[in-house]
């Protein structure tokens, strides 16, 4: 396995592209199931999780070429509507082809995800809205069976309303209604821009989707039962953006330009960076990032869009880690989502964990070590902290990293930092 090294050092300068959003590219991915004709993706990102989607949709049936950043899809000679635990289990996003498979084929059977080191994520919403839009649905030996009204029929419009705000569940649901017969609303959706991207999609495929990015969302069904192609670029990565903001600064004398990205999905992380004594201004099409004095404490509580992204706070909690006093940050989204906390505190890091809340009083110093990455914003993470730890830092098990940071080394490196991959290093 593959293991990053970091040597700490100064302030970084330059600048990084920002790739295409993962988490958008992923439910557009599987919206291509939705139509037979053949599909584009432009600004995907090269990662590991866009390679699992591709596996699992040629799985599916469907010849998918991906010569990133293009990816293209087009319908095979035949579909088998099943997603098989060997490839679910490697991504949980995954399910995301349940609502279209049903949507599309009248049936569709997806095996289970199971819980991952963030937490137990049941999908118990996604399953309410199908049986809400007349789908039969049995769980048999760890795989989800549905099946459509009356055996294989259309799926029905209807009202639903999600207990919890849930991003591929709203997802999910939003495909599924956009074959359903009538007009679906869904009541107290995630607001997450990557939503938002999936409905400009499914428009541009002909369906009817209102409201994308609020919190309810209606969706005429195609009458046809079937959606066209699309050609479709991207949105830029938020969260990969809100990483290298962080990384920029990590140190004082940091200045980074982040390439194509753009503030106006990011206003929480802003707020809270520029609370923190970080400079963020908007220049065209890019996001300038600038660290010139102190940093101060500011207390962080994760929530759904437009709130504080659970996604970044694990780089958040490093830089807290180096600030002038003590900062709250509280997970509210994962019941797991400290795992980086032990980590960090090896690398010197004064943190307490009390429940779903780190206490963190800001060090002078953190201390390069052999560090294990968890999951894929932990690993990004401990990556930070390697950049201004002293001395050499090893961040382990980075196949995390590869699922949704696109040659995090290389752009580092490009802005000054001294990392390298090694190749089949220890796990
Ligand atoms: N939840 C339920 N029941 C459900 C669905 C969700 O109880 O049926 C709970 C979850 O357990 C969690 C909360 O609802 O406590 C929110 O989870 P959500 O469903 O919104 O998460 P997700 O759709 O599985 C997406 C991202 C995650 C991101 C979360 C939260 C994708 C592919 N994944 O996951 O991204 O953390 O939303 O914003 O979009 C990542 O990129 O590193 C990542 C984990």
């Amino acid at each position: 396995m593959d293991a990053i090294r970091i040597r700490g050092g100064g302030p970084l300068q330059g600048s990084v592209r920002i790739s295409g959003a993962k988490n958008a590219a992923l439910p557009i991915l599987c919206a291509t199931l939705l139509s037979d004709g053949a599909s584009c993706l432009r600004n995907v990102p090269a990662l590991r999780d866009i390679d699992t989607t591709a596996a699992l949709l040629r799985f599916l049936g469907r010849n998918v070429v991906v010569a990133a950043p293009r990816v293209d899809v087009a319908a095979g000679s035949s579909v088998r509507p099943e997603a098989p635990y060997e490839l679910v289990k490697q991504m949980r996003a995954s399910v995301l082809v349940l609502g279209p498979l049903v949507a599309r084929f009248g049936h569709a059977r997806v095996s289970l995800p199971g819980g991952c080191q963030i937490g137990a994520r049941p999908i118990d919403q996604h399953l309410k809205g199908l049986k809400a839009m007349g789908c039969t649905i049995r769980l048999e030996r760890g795989y989800v069976i549905a099946e459509g009204p009356g055996g294989r029929g259309r799926l029905r419009a209807n009202e639903i309303y999600f207990d919890i705000p849930t991003v591929t569940g709203t997802e999910n649901l939003m495909m599924a209604a956009a074959l359903a017969r009538g007009r679906t609303t869904l009541i107290n959706c995630a607001r997450e821009p990557e939503v938002e991207e999936l409905g400009r999609v499914l428009n541009k495929m002909g369906a009817e989707v209102d409201g994308a990015g609020t919190d309810v969302i209606h969706v005429r069904g195609s009458e046809r039962g079937e959606l066209a192609p699309f050609d479709h670029a991207i949105i830029p990565d938020r969260i990969e953006a809100g990483t290298y903001m962080v990384a920029a600064a990590m140190c004082e004398g940091g200045d980074v330009v982040l390439d194509g990205a753009e503030l106006g999905d990011m206003e929480a992380l802003v707020a809270k960076m520029r609370a923190a004594g970080v400079e963020i201004a908007s220049e065209g099409r890019s996001i300038r990032v600038r660290r010139r004095g102190p940093l101060r404490p500011v207390d962080v509580t994760t929530t759904p869009h437009p709130g504080f992204p659970t996604d970044m706070q694990a780089q958040f909690l490093v830089l807290m880690s180096r600030a002038h006093g003590e900062s709250v940050v509280t997970e509210t989204i994962f019941e797991n989502r400290f795992m980086h906390v032990p980590e960090l505190q090896r690398m010197g890091a004064n943190i307490a964990l009390r429940g779903n809340t780190a206490i963190v009083k800001g060090v002078d110093q953190l201390y390069g070590a052999s560090v294990m990455a968890t999951d894929l914003r932990a690993s990004a993470s401990l990556v930070i902290a390697g950049l201004v730890a002293d001395q050499e830092t090893e961040v382990r098990r980075v196949y995390h990293i590869d699922r949704g940071y696109e040659r995090i080394e290389e752009k580092l490196r490009a802005v000054g930092a001294n990392i390298e991959r090694v190749r089949g290093a220890e796990s």
